[in-house]
């Protein structure tokens, strides 16, 4: 039985990258570049993305996800032993055309044709998001952009969480929070989003403050939680 909260909700907002946006789908292109090292790049490469997030907060030393993106990479690539900043940028230029989940396109439009309002909640720089959404072709599907560059400090930051609440004015526990990664779904129900995981990696919960109400391994089953269907 679905969590009675589920059924109060006024918005659904998703993070963006590991939770609509596949970022191991640069796999292949990163492969095809660099043959061997790709696996072990592309994973380093979200890891450093990551860790430079949440250590850029604490040292008060924003940029935006553009550039931790980039350095990310630089730095990924180099312990490889590959420092081409031409073949640098032409992998960051991935993270333009990621591939969505399968199902995305079709939850948000159910969600539509239900009268929910969507929007993303995001680290990302928004240029690099209209992009990503553009050619996902999922643009008309989503109501708003929500990026961390309003607050120029990085999730799970309760800032970040706050520009939802105050663009969508609504309660907190109103916004239905989506997100694979499970330091993102325990910064947003702390903040006290009603906070579904789309555990899509079978990952072990987080040992943090902030609980989700259900646990999902895609999106496909969001708007039946949801009482929609
Ligand atoms: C985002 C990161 C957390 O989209 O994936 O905010």
């Amino acid at each position: 039985m679905p969590d009675p909260k589920l059924r109060d909700i006024k918005a659904c907002v998703f993070d963006a990258y590991g939770t609509l946006f596949d970022v191991f789908s640069v796999a292949d292109g990163v492969r095809a570049a660099i043959g061997d090292d790709a696996d072990r790049v592309t994973a380093l490469w979200r890891q450093k993305q990551l860790e430079y997030t949440w250590l850029r907060s604490l040292m008060k030393a924003h940029a935006d996800f553009w550039q931790v993106t980039r350095e990310a990479l630089d730095f990924s690539l180099s312990t490889v032993g590959n420092d081409d900043p031409a073949l640098r940028d032409d992998l960051l230029d991935l993270y333009l055309s990621l591939d969505t989940y399968p199902e995305v396109t079709d939850v948000l439009a159910a969600l539509r044709d239900n009268g929910i309002p969507r929007a993303i909640l995001s680290n990302g720089a928004p240029p690099m998001l209209d992009a990503a959404v553009r050619s996902a072709g999922i643009a008309n599907l989503l109501d708003e952009i929500f990026s961390v560059e309003d607050v120029s400090i990085y999730k799970p930051d309760d800032s970040v969480y706050q520009i939802a609440v105050d663009s969508l004015r609504c309660e907190p526990a109103q916004i239905c929070f989506m997100s694979s990664n499970a330091w993102d779904v325990a910064g947003a129900a702390h903040f006290g989003f009603t906070v579904v995981w789309i555990n899509r990696f079978g990952q072990v919960p987080e040992r943090l403050p902030g609980k989700p109400v259900e646990e999902l391994n895609s999106l496909e089953t969001l708007p039946s939680i949801l009482g929609l269907t």
